[in-house]
């Protein structure tokens, strides 16, 4: 889909937003987003610098946002209420979940309306080391649809399966934030889930690596992120990436 200029008002494509994604979603026009690539804040005590695959901590941003465990369920059916809202009829969402807040990831999906396409797990290096429990190194990721009749799949591998193997990145000595999602992880989602021209949403930026990947691939974008030098750091990141038309 090819956005005329004024389908997002009060938004413009190509743009992120500083503020609560639970105000700023709902001024998102109905139908008007192609796909939704979000990591949500993910309700566990998270310690940002300490639980960093890569422990440089003075070069990890501080002041993630964490959202409380017993609001997680409340928190998740708002946001994809929502999400649900502004897609386009055809419109897909990916969205990431750790196990352990799994469950309430999985209720809003179907509460909300969307169709469950696939259920996929991402396998990444470098998990938190344990003394009496299994290394933590997949996370969960519901692929999810409004309409299972039509939605856009560009069938880019001959056997695509639902369990991807693709390392973090190492931004050795580079600022970075502590979730970043890996370039490649994002690309291979929007290959598959979007054309050239669509409006992709990432309501939870972070340091913004659906927005920069959009951008490298043509793709519009628009996100969102409450904390200031997370968004800071995704503008940057964002100057720096280029228009490439292509994966
Ligand atoms: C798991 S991180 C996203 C990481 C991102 N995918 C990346 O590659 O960097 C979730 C982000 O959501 C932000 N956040 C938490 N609550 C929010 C809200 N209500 N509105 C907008 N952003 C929020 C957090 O500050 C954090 O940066």
């Amino acid at each position: 889909m090819t956005l005329s200029r004024h389908i997002l008002e009060p938004f413009e494509a190509d743009s992120i937003v500083l503020g609560d994604a639970l105000e700023l979603l709902p001024r998102v026009p109905s139908k008007t987003v192609d796909l939704i690539v979000t990591d949500p804040p993910f309700a566990i005590d998270f310690r940002a610098q300490k639980m960093n695959y890569n422990r440089t901590g003075a070069n990890v941003l501080e002041g993630y946002r964490e959202v409380d465990g017993r609001d997680y369920a409340e928190f998740s059916i708002r946001w994809m209420e929502e999400a649900y809202r502004i897609l386009a009829p055809s419109g897909s969402m990916y969205v990431f979940s750790g196990w352990n807040r799994l469950k309430d990831v999985l209720s809003a999906v179907d509460d909300a309306g969307f169709s469950t396409i696939n259920h996929i797990i991402w396998k990444y290096q470098f998990g938190v080391f344990t003394r009496k429990k299994y290394v933590t190194s997949h996370y969960h990721i519901i692929f999810a649809v409004k309409n299972p009749g039509s939605y856009t799949f560009n069938k880019v591998e001959h056997y695509p399966e639902d369990v991807w193997t693709i390392k973090r990145e190492y931004w050795k000595g580079r600022k970075k934030t502590p979730t970043k999602l890996p370039s490649d992880l994002v690309r291979k989602i929007l290959s598959f889930s979007s054309n050239p021209g669509d409006l992709v949403l990432d309501p939870f930026l972070g340091s913004g690596t659906v927005a920069v990947v959009s951008k490298e691939m043509d793709r519009r974008f628009l996100g969102f992120e409450l904390v200031s030098d997370y968004y800071e750091f995704a503008r940057e990141r964002l100057d720096l990436a280029s228009c490439t038309g292509q994966a």
